[in-house]
């Protein structure tokens, strides 16, 4: 019999503790386990803020400042060209600021083929599988607008994302280097679609294609 009441008065605070009190807005905050008063020190140890102020040294920074020789733990990344796209005139860059060869254009396939193909095809057209998938909005790179549109503003769209933000950026998938790599890929896919056969037949046509 005692354990009627005991099942019941768990049952009760079950109910309550999993329905009980849903939506309601508390003004008060939550209990303190460990509250200031009790136990001082444990929560708001005095410390130096980073750039806050301090009166133990003698300028009033908290910050020190660096040792003379200290180097970075990240690579200074102060090629605008190579890193942001852009010419120092502030305009993108037009060309590669890497070296172009066929082991570059190896890796853009290859990275191209994994990161871009999905949406934008593989041949560039914007039929990639996920159109079927309604990512209707992906552009084909055969058109005048991105054939003539500046590498360093491609490498601009892979790094921080289309303009409207359509497309993601691929900055944490892709090295610097690899997203030249995959705008040196993206060019030939567009060289391709407007080949002619005077590319193959005539002489001026396979030197620049370097085939003599
Ligand atoms: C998830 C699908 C998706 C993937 C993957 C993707 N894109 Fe895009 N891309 C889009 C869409 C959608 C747009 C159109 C964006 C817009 O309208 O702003 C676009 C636009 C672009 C543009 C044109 C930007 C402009 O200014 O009009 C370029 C260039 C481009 N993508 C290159 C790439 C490259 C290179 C990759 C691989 C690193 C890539 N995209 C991967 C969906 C994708």
């Amino acid at each position: 019999m005692r354990n009627v009441y005991l099942v019941t008065a768990f049952v009760v605070v079950l109910a309550v503790s999993i329905l009980g009190f849903r939506g309601t807005k508390f003004t008060q905050p939550p209990m303190d386990v460990f509250p200031e008063w009790a136990f001082p020190g444990m929560k708001r140890q005095p410390k130096p803020r980073p750039q806050g102020e301090s009166n133990f040294f003698a300028d009033g920074r908290a910050d020190r400042p660096l040792p003379a020789g200290v180097v970075s733990r990240n690579p200074l990344r102060n090629d605008d060209a190579l890193y942001a796209g852009k010419a120092a005139d502030g305009s993108w860059v037009r060309g590669f600021p890497v070296s172009v060869d066929a082991t570059r254009m190896a890796r853009g396939k290859e990275r191209y083929t994994i990161y871009c193909s999905p949406c934008h095809g593989a041949v560039g057209d914007g039929n990639g599988i996920t159109k079927q998938y309604g990512m209707g909005a992906t552009p084909t790179y055969h058109d005048d607008r991105l054939r003539k549109m500046a590498e360093g503003e491609i490498f601009n769209t892979i790094t921080h994302g289309s303009p409207n933000k359509n497309m993601q950026s691929y900055a944490d998938k892709l090295f610097p280097e690899d997203r030249w790599a995959v705008i040196l890929y993206v060019r030939a896919l567009q060289r391709a679609q407007t080949g002619t056969t005077a590319d193959v037949t005539t002489d001026a046509g396979k030197q620049a294609l370097g085939l003599k």
